[in-house]
Parts: structure tokens; sequence; C-alpha cells
């Protein structure tokens, strides 16, 4: 009776199974793995970028009306010049921002107020609904938010505009108001101010990038990069089980076959320092010891 069961390519293909089956686990853990860290990487790089950006816009914006109070109006003031993006930050900031978005259409920075002079300063839905916010809590100084603007998701931020005794001059009332403003934009809206209210807002924002179409892009990419390592690795691990497990041992289990069936004549060897080679070396002394051994019987058996 032989031993070694009829179908020998039962196990060559079970264990070439098994290794795939773990093989393939791994791949599919990767991906997983990676796909979910490439999402959350990503977000945070996305945040984290639009939030530099928004900081030096917030930043540029403030020193750019620090610059015209500070450096120009007193100037101007001292001489009776009402010439207003010099004397208004406001004024100024928004020429800066008007310069600024011919060449960087996608950043928005506008100077909003719901008793506007200029009605192009009307508040959006969005503005009004931080206009208001600021008007509830006067402690807000900055206030920080994500919000659509024109179907685009940005990061904005925004201050309050307080109104001071300066500004009185322009926006007070409108019969004492220089004539450069009056006679631009007319005596209906813009005016009315009193000290220390919440007259409209200044708002920054950075467009924030599409955190779904980069991890789409960038898990795509991922998925390419490890179905072609995985390939390589499946490939020279699939030859190298084959050529270095398998092979060897239906090799072994024929001749064990063959043994087993009384041939004793075909010897084994290798060069092999590993398990094969041990195996090798243990079934080619079992092999010897049954040739002496069925010799001894052979003779024994004549004695007799
Ligand atoms: C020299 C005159 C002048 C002074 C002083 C002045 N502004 Fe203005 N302000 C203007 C003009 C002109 C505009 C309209 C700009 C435009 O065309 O968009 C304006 C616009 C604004 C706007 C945008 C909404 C609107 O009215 O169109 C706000 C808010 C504002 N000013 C707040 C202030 C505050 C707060 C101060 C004081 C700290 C101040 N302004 C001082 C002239 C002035």
């Amino acid at each position: 009776m032989s031993l070694i069961p009829e179908d020998k390519y039962l196990y060559t293909r079970s264990i070439l199974k098994q290794f795939r089956k773990s093989l393939l686990l791994c791949y599919v853990i990767a991906l997983i793995i990676s796909i979910v860290g490439v999402g959350f990487w990503t977000t945070k790089e996305v945040y984290a970028s639009a939030d530099r950006e928004l900081t030096l816009l917030v930043d540029m914006v403030r020193a750019a009306r620090r610059y015209v109070a500070e450096d120009v109006r007193p100037y101007m003031l001292e001489r009776d010049i009402f010439h207003s993006p010099a004397v208004s930050s406001t004024v100024a900031t928004k020429h800066i921002a008007g310069h600024f978005a011919d060449n960087q259409p996608e950043y928005y920075i506008r100077i909003v107020s719901d008793n506007p002079l200029n009605l192009e300063n009307q508040p959006t839905p969005f503005e009004q609904e931080i206009l208001k916010t600021f008007r509830q809590n006067r402690n807000i100084e900055n206030l920080v938010a994500e919000g659509n603007i024109k179907d685009t998701k940005y990061l904005v931020s925004s201050r309050p505009s307080i109104s001071r005794e300066s500004c009185l001059v322009c926006h007070g009332v409108p019969e004492e108001a220089p004539k450069e403003i009056t006679e631009v934009y007319g005596k209906e809206s813009g005016f009315g101010y009193k000290d220390n209210q919440v007259v409209g807002a200044s708002i920054v924002a950075v467009p924030i990038e599409d955190v779904n179409q980069i991890v789409l892009v960038r898990g795509f990419l991922a998925f390419i990069f490890l179905s072609l390592i995985f390939s390589i690795v499946f490939l020279s691990l699939n030859r190298l089980v084959s050529l270095l497990i398998l092979k060897p041992i239906v090799k072994i289990s024929r001749i064990a076959r063959s043994v087993s069936e009384g041939n004793l004549t075909q010897s084994m060897s290798t060069e092999r320092q590993d398990e094969i080679g041990e195996l090798v070396k243990s079934f080619e002394l079992m092999r010897r010891s049954l040739v002496t051994a069925s010799k001894r019987l052979r003779r024994s058996n004549r004695r007799q």
C-alpha cells in the first residue's frame, strides 16, 4: 500500500494557494491602510496649507491698513487733502484687493457693511451672518470659519470694522461729509455711524482645495504603486516557492513512492544546506539503510 496520496498535486496546489491567499490579504490590508492614510494626511495638509495662506493674506491686509493709517493719513489730513485711498484704510484695502485680484482671482478680500457708501460692499447672506455674530458678541476679534462663496469652499477669516471718532469725518452726517465722498456715493447710505459700533467686517478668504479630488488622484496612484510592487513580489515569490520548495518536494515524493514500491536503486543527492537538503539527506540515509537491511535479509534467507 502506498503511503503517499495518489493525487500528489493536491499538496503542491495547496501550498501555493495558502501562500497566494496570505499575499492577497497583505495586499488588501496595505491598500486599505494607504487609502485611509492618504485621506487623513491629505485633509490635514489641505487645511494646514489654507490656514497658512490665510494667515499670510490677513497679515498683508493688516499691514496695508497700518500703512495708510500711520504713514499716509496724518500727512494728508495735515494738509486738508481728502483723497479717500490715502485717508481711509478701508478704501486703500479695497483698491489693493482689486489690484491683487487681477493676478490672484481665486483669493477673496472684501470689506462689507449693511450700511455701505458703495453698494458693491453690501454683504452676501454668509457675510451678513458674520456681521450678526460680531454684533451679538463684541468680544470676538477674529473669526475663522469655513464657508461657501460662489460655489467654492473657502477658509474665511474676518474681523469686525468698529467705528471710531475719526470715521465720522466721512461716515457721519452726510451734509458734513467731504464733497469728494457725497459726489461719488450720494447721501443715502454709508452715513450715520456712531462711535464704537460694529459697522462692517473685513473678510479675507482663501479657497480650500477639493480634498476629495486630491484623495481620489493620490489614492489611485497608491493603488497603482502597491499593485505594481505586489505583482513583482507575487511573481518572484511564486517562482521561488515553486523552484525551492515545490519542485524538490514533488521529486522526493516521486522517489519515496517508488521506494515504497520496492525499488531501492534510485539515489538522491543535494548540495543544499537547508531543510529540504536535510530532508533529501535523511531520505537517502533511510534508503541506504533499507538497501543494507534487505541485503542482510536476503543473505540470512539464503543461509537458512
Ligand atoms: C476719508 C474718508 C473716510 C474715512 C475717514 C473712513 N472711510 Fe470708510 N469708506 C470711505 C469710502 C470712500 C468708502 C467706499 C469705498 C468703496 O468705494 O468701496 C468707505 C467704505 C467703508 C466700508 C465698506 C462699506 C462701504 O461703506 O462701502 C466700511 C466698513 C468702512 N468704510 C468703515 C470705516 C471705518 C470703520 C472707518 C474709521 C475707522 C472709516 N471707514 C473711515 C471713506 C472713509
